[in-house]
């Protein structure tokens, strides 16, 4: 089959006697999830080592071979074992007198164990003296596909989907082997379908697709792996004919019951569901004169009685706003509509919400929401498939991004107030908490379109087990388990992958106002192309200042976080400087901490990020020879679009503001 295997992709290891030594691997627990475990390492080893090692499903006891003399310091076996008592999905790996022990707490456990101690292998860090615990930080880790079902992509940018065709579901090798990359980064949830369910997706609730749901639901299983679906709020009337969908209705309330006591037994391993309500079109129950509590505790109390969840979507904002109205701001919705409504979701709610207010920007502060509530499930929503920050065709590694967001003070409590701690359950003792990602994966041969893309769907998977990682470390492990052991390739690699955010964030627009994207498909640079238009997405230039008072003294959104977050925001000299023009507007001549005004700035960053663009071009064809031909052609091409590109975007931002501002560039470089 046309695909690739990405960060599984092992190589022979004949070099290293450790590994080679491992002839036994002894796996002492009756557990699909676990046997997949003892399965990979068994994998990982035949390529590795040249021939596979053998499996006893014995505890390792009499029966184990003995070691002689010389033998006896070599590590030639690897055990794993379940251990009551310990926390779900953790794991404990060790070397014990020249074995390796991997004990978990349970099957997902013993996989991410067995996966962690591949990437040692990989990596060819050595065995001896290991000791290594993990505990996964957020309960939920889960990927979001924008799927639909005809085998589109919404915001897709890596070919079509390995979900759907024509309407129907496919499960098959390559759906094994996506379920096997999540497992090897403790992904343990999974909506296959768009949050816009429409069309066939609304039927994927009714007996046409059950089957296949629960095959897939059970192939995910077995790696650890929860089945959701996103739903549409409308289905009584869309499937049923029913001349209403209000929360508050009893035969309503009775069709989801019914419908929930179908699908449940239909599809056991089904998690629950994702909704998008009230949003961008899509029905919900202000319809009828309801709140989202009402909708969501409705769906929940169905769901219920099968331990289901329901996850509830926070970007709710009016999406007909007229651009004259100054008053109305769309950064402030998420938080109007979701604060009043603290504490009044059943216990099987989530609220899932933006990282930022607007909508998945290379810069946005932090949605208030998170630090406002205090007695709702609570789950951060990001997203790999690079929408706003080059789609897959530019390089921008999110990992530093996101850590950014999840190290965040908001202030709701004395200690443990990071977003990262309100996600992970630290903050309020949560357990329905998570981290979720809008997936970047479609049926290209290598997954993510853009070969280094596949960084951000590594990444955020072990951000969300392992929070503490640097994103230095993360983008490391990635390229050594992908490109193998080469200091060359390494360093390249990751001076690219961590200059990369900012410098798609220099030649794009300038701090933290956003936008500025083509209508639409929101590729390339068009700094009007949402100026005029119903979004609420406004930059609100003319020819003394630009950005949006969000101030006390305009909208009033800086004043929604805590303190001293609010005060810190409100003002344009304690504003940080890279969100100056989303609080702000702010004169073409006021100058920055550096001393520069801000129009210097904007030309200065705009020459500077396309010259770094084109400079990571440069650096990466050094390694013309060191990688295989086919990678090494597919990642230049894109890096010679970004590189064409981003000269795009320069000269239209530049020569946009120097026509609206009048004021010439210091430096007099070309300006049209
Ligand atoms: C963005 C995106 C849409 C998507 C929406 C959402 O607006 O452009 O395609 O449906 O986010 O998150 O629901």
């Amino acid at each position: 089959m046309n695909f690739e295997q990405l960060w599984l992709t092992y190589v022979k290891k004949e070099n290293n006697k450790e590994i080679c030594g491992i002839r036994h691997i002894y796996a002492d627990c009756d557990n699909p999830t676990a046997t997949h475990g003892a399965e990979e390492l068994l994998l990982a080893l035949e390529v590795m080592t040249g021939s596979k090692p053998v499996l006893h499903k014995t505890p390792m006891g009499d029966d184990a071979e003995e070691k002689n003399a010389e033998s006896a310091e070599i590590i030639d076996r690897i055990k794993l074992c379940i251990v009551p008592g310990m926390k779900a999905e953790s794991y404990h790996i060790y070397e014990n007198e020249n074995w390796i022990m991997i004990e978990a707490s349970d099957g997902k456990g013993i996989l991410y164990g067995a996966f962690a101690l591949i990437r040692q292998m990989q990596r060819e860090k050595s065995l001896k003296g290991l000791n290594v615990f993990k505990e996964p930080a957020a309960p939920l880790r889960m990927l979001n596909h924008w799927d639909n079902m005809d085998g589109s992509i919404e915001r897709g940018y890596s070919g079509n989907s390995f979900f759907f065709e024509n309407n129907e579901i496919i499960v098959n090798e390559r759906t094994k082997t996506y379920a096997r990359l999540l497992a090897s980064i403790s992904i343990n949830a999974v909506v296959i379908n768009n949050v816009n369910v429409k069309d066939n997706a609304t039927c994927l609730i009714t007996d046409r697709y059950f089957d296949k749901l629960k095959e897939l639901s059970e192939s995910f299983a077995g790696y650890g792996i929860r089945l959701f679906l996103s739903l549409n709020y409308a289905a009584p009337m869309e499937l049923d004919g029913l001349d209403s969908a209000d929360p508050l209705q009893e035969d309503i309330k009775q069709w989801w019951r019914e419908k929930m006591a179908e699908v449940f037994t239909k599809i056991p391993n089904l998690g629950g569901f994702l909704i998008k309500a009230d949003s961008e079109g899509r029905p919900g129950p202000f319809t009828y004169g309801r709140n989202h509590a009402d909708g969501a505790n409705m769906l929940a109390e169905a769901a219920e009685p099968y331990g289901g969840l329901i996850i509830w979507r926070c970007f709710v904002y009016n999406c007909r706003q007229d651009w004259r109205d100054k008053k109305t701001d769309r950064a402030r919705s998420g938080y109007d509509n979701f604060m009043p409504l603290d504490g009044e979701f059943k216990d099987n709610v989530i609220l899932q919400i933006k990282n930022g207010p607007m909508d998945f920007q290379v810069r946005e502060p932090v949605l208030p929401l998170f630090g406002g509530l205090k007695a709702t499930n609570q789950m951060l929503e990001v997203q790999i498939a690079q929408e706003y920050t080059g789609q897959q065709r530019h390089v921008c590694y999110l990992i530093p991004m996101f850590k950014e967001i999840m190290d965040f003070h908001t202030y709701v409590a004395k200690e443990k107030d990071t977003v990262c701690d309100i996600v992970t359950g630290r903050t309020f003792g949560h357990t329905n908490c998570g981290m979720a990602a809008v997936a970047n994966t479609g049926n290209d041969a290598n997954w993510t379109g853009h070969d280094l893309a596949a960084a951000n769907l590594y990444g955020f998977g072990r951000l969300a087990y392992e929070p503490e990682l640097t994103a230095e470390e993360i983008a490391s492990e990635w390229i050594d388990l992908t490109f193998g052991k080469d200091e060359e390739i390494k360093q390249i690699l990751l001076f690219i992958l961590i200059n990369s955010r900012g410098i798609y964030e220099k030649y794009t627009s300038p701090l933290g106002i956003g936008w500025m994207v083509n209508p639409a498909h929101h590729y390339g640079p068009s700094v009007d192309g949402y100026e005029y238009d119903r979004w609420g997405t406004y930059h609100r230039a003319d020819h003394l200042g630009m950005g949006v008072d969000r101030s006390d003294k305009g909208t009033g959104y800086a004043m929604l976080y805590n303190e001293p977050n609010a005060s810190a925001y409100n003002h344009m000299e304690t504003c940080p400087e890279e969100l100056l023009l989303f609080f702000h507007h702010v004169p073409y001549t006021y100058r920055l901490k550096n001393g520069k005004t801000l129009i210097q700035h904007i030309y200065d960053t705009h020459f500077e990020g396309a010259a770094e663009a084109a400079q990571m071009r440069k650096q990466f064809e050094t390694l013309k020879d060191r990688l295989p031909e086919k990678i090494y052609k597919r990642i230049d091409e894109r890096l010679l679009h970004q590189e064409e590109h981003s000269k795009e975007w320069r000269d239209q931002i530049n020569t946009y503001f120097y026509r609206k501002s009048g004021i010439m560039d210091e430096l007099g470089r070309e300006i049209y």
